[in-house]
């Protein structure tokens, strides 16, 4: 094995997103020696992708109102979103959005010089700012490398994470890394936060980056924290859906990462039509179009069964100014030949985003000493059993600056310090990604039951193998194996259909389900294990 080289900090940040770079921005004005570490460039992970933008209530449209936000996220998050989380991180948009925009980040202007504002299902109002029209994600990350950079903030791209160090008392002391070459690393730190983002790439075909394989679930649950809610996992209901050219032999090329096409297309007027034409989200909603995520993606998935086809149309042709609008998904359709200004566009679900995640308080703190987690890695209790759109890079900005004051204010308490590094580094099971991928999309999308769920979890079993990772490749299949495993696990407990969660085998909502499952630590055979939350007295 190579030498291990050691370096030392207040704070290591574990990703390089909206939450990661606000909370690492933070901690260094609050006078922490802070390093970012990202397994890839710094602008490879998911923040960079989202479109639609931010909901925020700025108090500059009539009639909206935070109280009106808050109740669409709970409406949307199925009865399982904690009313205080909810308040507390729709609360703190305006002042989070400020100091992004003090940070530079630019937000598109509307005819009255006010910003412009789009609307997504579920939302009740126009409240969504967004950038460049459907880049908002792009601006917000240019935005915030560039203020890393100026501010000359150490980033190690290129290093995955692959243990959380602990202390004998169990804090945190640090984090092991791999780089790019395997060479092996350790930061000795009092403080590691999570900002890692999700985990699309368990599914065939996702809306996200490469480097969404659930990474930071992973480390968490070794290090012994608490996850909860791995079951919703958010599809968009409108990734757009290549169609394959003639005599390929396939009907499309509908895997891989999927473009988007931002909810904020329907906000525009755009409609679902099957595909004899009709408009089919009517009388399944009173938002019809534009009903919560869930119920669209759901509602989508029985059309593509009920008809036999592989995907239905987004009819866009009447939105006005569509590509300067959406400048992004227009570039998306042109390069597959769609015209989406002349012709319905092709789309299909695909995984999108995890609603559930390392349990944190409302600072980012976990169960760990010394482990935070902000983002979509973590579960605030804002998503419940489904996300409202844009409400993800709301909560990345309010939780990572919170995170950092949480550091700054827990290391004022003294701690025994001391690292217990891995050695040797212990071997992890590892199932080959393309198993792992099969079996959780064929089982494990819209509409799941006891014997596929059951299935599935035989087949990454049987293919798992105990082995060390000793590259990037290798610690992110041992992250998707365990979350495989893991969300299995919580999908098989649940039996009951809320939020994305969609049982074929027990289809109602079934309120003694109304409650978040955990998954606290690992089995002997280091498998996750799933239990209730205790409910409240
Ligand atoms: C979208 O633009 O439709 C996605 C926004 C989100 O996932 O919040």
């Amino acid at each position: 094995m190579s030498e291990v080289w050691e370096a030392a900090a207040d704070l290591v940040v574990v990703g390089s997103g909206v939450a990661g770079l606000t909370a690492a921005l933070d901690a260094a004005e609050l006078g922490l020696r802070v390093v970012v570490v990202t397994k890839d460039a710094p602008d490879a992970g998911s923040t960079r992708w989202a479109q639609g933008g931010i909901a925020v209530v700025l108090g500059d449209v009539s009639g909206d109102s935070v109280d009106a936000h808050i109740v669409d996220t709970l409406t949307a998050g199925g009865g399982l979103s904690e009313a205080l989380a909810v308040r507390e991180i729709v609360s703190a948009g305006p002042s989070a959005v400020a100091r992004l925009r003090a940070r530079g980040a630019v937000f598109d202007a509307g005819g009255d010089g006010r910003l412009a504002r789009g609307r997504e299902g579920g939302h009740s109002a126009f409240r969504v700012i967004h950038a460049g029209g459907d880049a908002t994600g792009a601006e917000i990350e240019r935005a915030l490398v560039a203020a890393v950079q100026d501010r000359q903030l150490p980033m190690l791209a290129g290093h995955v994470a692959t243990d959380v160090l602990r202390a004998e008392s169990g804090e945190v002391a640090g984090l092991g890394v791999l780089d790019d070459a395997g060479r092996p690393g350790v930061l000795h730190a009092p403080a590691v936060l999570l900002a890692t983002g999700g985990y699309g790439q368990l599914y065939a075909s996702s809306t996200n980056p490469a480097t969404a394989t659930g990474d930071g679930v992973a480390l968490a649950l070794r290090a012994g924290a608490t996850v909860a809610d791995l079951e919703f996992v958010q599809f968009h209901p409108t990734a757009l859906c290549p169609v394959a050219a003639p005599g390929t032999g396939r009907r499309t090329r509908a895997v891989g990462r999927l473009p988007l096409v931002t909810e904020a297309v329907r906000g525009e007027g755009a409609v679902l039509l099957d595909r004899a034409g009709r408009r089919f989200m009517t009388g399944v909603h009173p938002l019809a179009d534009l009903a919560p995520r869930d119920v669209v993606a759901a509602a989508i998935t029985r059309t593509l069964a009920d008809t036999g086809a592989e995907h239905v149309h987004l009819d866009a042709t009447a939105v006005p100014q569509f590509a300067v609008r959406f400048p992004t998904v227009f570039a998306a359709c042109r390069a597959v030949g769609v015209d989406p200004v002349r012709e319905p566009i092709p789309v299909t679900p695909a995984a999108h985003y995890a609603c559930g995640g390392v349990v944190t308080d409302l600072h980012g703190r976990t169960a760990v000493p010394g482990l935070y987690a902000a983002g979509e890695v973590a579960r605030t209790g804002l998503h419940g059993a489904n996300r409202l759109a844009s409400n993800s890079l709301l909560e990345g900005l309010v939780i990572g600056e919170r995170a950092a004051r949480a550091v700054a204010a827990d290391r004022q308490v003294p701690r025994a310090m001391g690292v217990v590094l891995p050695e040797p580094a212990p071997a992890v099971a590892i199932a080959p990604r393309s198993i792992v991928q099969h079996a959780m999309t064929v089982a494990a999308g819209i509409g799941r039951d006891a014997a596929g769920l059951a299935s599935a979890s035989d087949a990454v079993e049987a293919a798992i193998a105990l082995r060390v990772p000793t590259d990037r490749t290798a610690v992110e299949d041992a992250a998707l194996t365990l979350l495989a495993q893991a969300v299995l696990a919580a999908a098989g407990h649940r039996r009951e259909t809320r939020g994305c969660h969609v049982r074929t085998d027990f289809p109602e909502r079934d309120d003694v389900w109304q409650r978040s499952s955990l998954v606290i630590g690992l089995d002997g055979a280091g498998r996750p294990t799933v239990q209730e939350m205790a409910v409240a007295a």
